[in-house]
């Protein structure tokens, strides 16, 4: 691989030894891949912020690190932590665990990372443009960022996004290469599939797409329309029921204006058709449980917006959960100050819900609740949850969750 003089340099140890531990983990992983040089990114974003993912060897080597006076280069982002940091007890996270997810989050903090503790980063503080190259983990960011706004990442693993942090840099193979942007699975839809599924359709839509995927490129034809938050959910459930890191959506999304500008001039490799059936099918799939009595409800994976919080509060507006219902929605510190000064907030909680903020069901540990059955609207709650919280799941609409927690029962749709 071609080496720069700087960068020689740094393996060299002239800037320091996170620098150059960063470096040599980062040529050897573009060594692995037949990079054939490092790029300079514009941000990094990481996910070993979450204990959970870090766990104690992260303590070891952030703390090393810290030692060793590392500090990010770039502009460098939090994913979510393992504890909502201002209500951690009321989710009954112990004390101990608590402690060394702040431990984490001090040695970040010390390192120059940006607190943001939100998996939407590309939202506030953390927003690319198209065509910059990036270093980035989080896999609903990673798609986000690749797919709806043009930048170039590769899906990076816990501690490679921080070396690509601390140098700036990461090995141009994979996604920061235009030809390998170009699409390798063509997905097409009925031209009747749009009506009769609520908003659970992108999400849906998603987990079908990754499954069939896999790690290649899927481009989409049919879809008419698409809001922000539905891109976004759907990006987070293909990423999560595949390893998609990168999808074109035909005539929506920046690099796949045509169907041929989607694969670079050439023919698809596969062919899906999705119609009413294969989307029923999904669904029927995303829930491993059954309807009934539910205890927990997940709404605002990945991280809700504005616009989401609103319909929450529009949804809650004069009723209330249900006493055996835990309603969790989570987002971020910035949506929270946002929707807290709109109101949002006030009657979210005058209902008996719960904000989640900075982390989620999936990142915090929720044994002590002995949950059963989570009822969400999102694809990849469905597909980790099960796992993660260790309930049956009942996927279905935003509309569906929100009266399951009034009512204390969810339909399977
Ligand atoms: Fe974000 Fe947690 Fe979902 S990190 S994408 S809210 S699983």
């Amino acid at each position: 691989m071609h080496l720069t003089d700087e960068e020689r340099r740094i393996l060299d140890g002239a800037f320091g030894e996170p620098q150059r531990i960063a470096l040599s983990v980062l040529v050897k992983l573009g060594e692995a891949y037949g990079a054939d040089r490092m790029l300079e990114i514009t941000s990094a974003h990481v996910v070993g912020s979450s204990y959970q993912i870090a766990g104690e060897a992260g303590i070891e080597i952030y703390s090393q690190l810290v030692q060793q006076g590392a500090r990010v280069k770039v502009r460098t982002t939090s994913d979510p932590g393992s504890i909502d940091f201002a209500r951690w007890r009321e989710f009954k996270t112990p004390a101990d665990y608590a402690e060394r997810q702040i431990k984490i989050a001090e040695l970040l903090d010390r390192m120059g990372v940006i607190p943001t503790w939100t998996c939407t980063p590309y939202t506030t503080f953390n927003v690319p443009r198209f065509g910059e190259d990036l270093g980035w983990s989080e896999s609903s960011a990673v798609v986000f960022a690749n797919s709806v706004i043009g930048a170039r990442t590769n899906r990076l693993a816990a501690y490679v996004d921080v070396c690509a942090a601390l140098v700036g840099r990461v090995p141009r193979f994979g996604l920061h290469v235009p030809e390998c942007r170009r699409g390798e699975v063509l997905f097409e839809l009925d031209p009747d599939l749009s009506g009769g599924f609520e908003d659970h359709f992108f999400p849906a839509l998603g987990y079908l797409v990754g499954q069939a995927t896999g790690d290649r490129i899927p481009v989409i034809l049919g879809v008419k329309h698409a809001t922000f938050d539905q891109l976004k959910a759907f990006g987070a459930a293909a990423a999560a029921s595949g390893s998609v890191a990168l999808y074109h959506m035909v005539g929506i999304t920046p690099e796949a204006r045509t169907l041929e500008e989607a694969f670079g001039g050439r023919a698809p490799a596969e062919r899906v058709s999705v119609g009413r059936r294969e989307m029923v099918r999904t669904m029927e799939q995303m829930s491993t449980g059954q309807g009934g009595p539910v205890d927990v409800v997940g709404v605002g994976c990945p991280h809700a917006s504005i616009d989401q919080m609103r319909r929450y509060a529009a949804l809650l507006r004069g009723k209330r959960v249900h006493p055996g219902v835990q309603l969790w929605i989570c987002t971020n510190t910035v949506v929270e100050e946002m929707a807290r000064r709109m109101g949002y907030i006030e009657t979210i909680e005058q209902a008996g819900a719960k904000l989640m903020v900075g982390t989620c069901h999936n990142d915090c540990p929720l044994g002590a609740w002995g949950f059963r059955r989570l009822a969400t609207d999102s694809g990849k709650f469905a597909y980790y949850t099960p796992t993660t919280v260790g309930t049956e799941c009942v996927f279905a609409s935003t509309e569906a969750c929100i009266q399951a927690a009034i009512t204390g029962q969810v339909e399977r749709e």
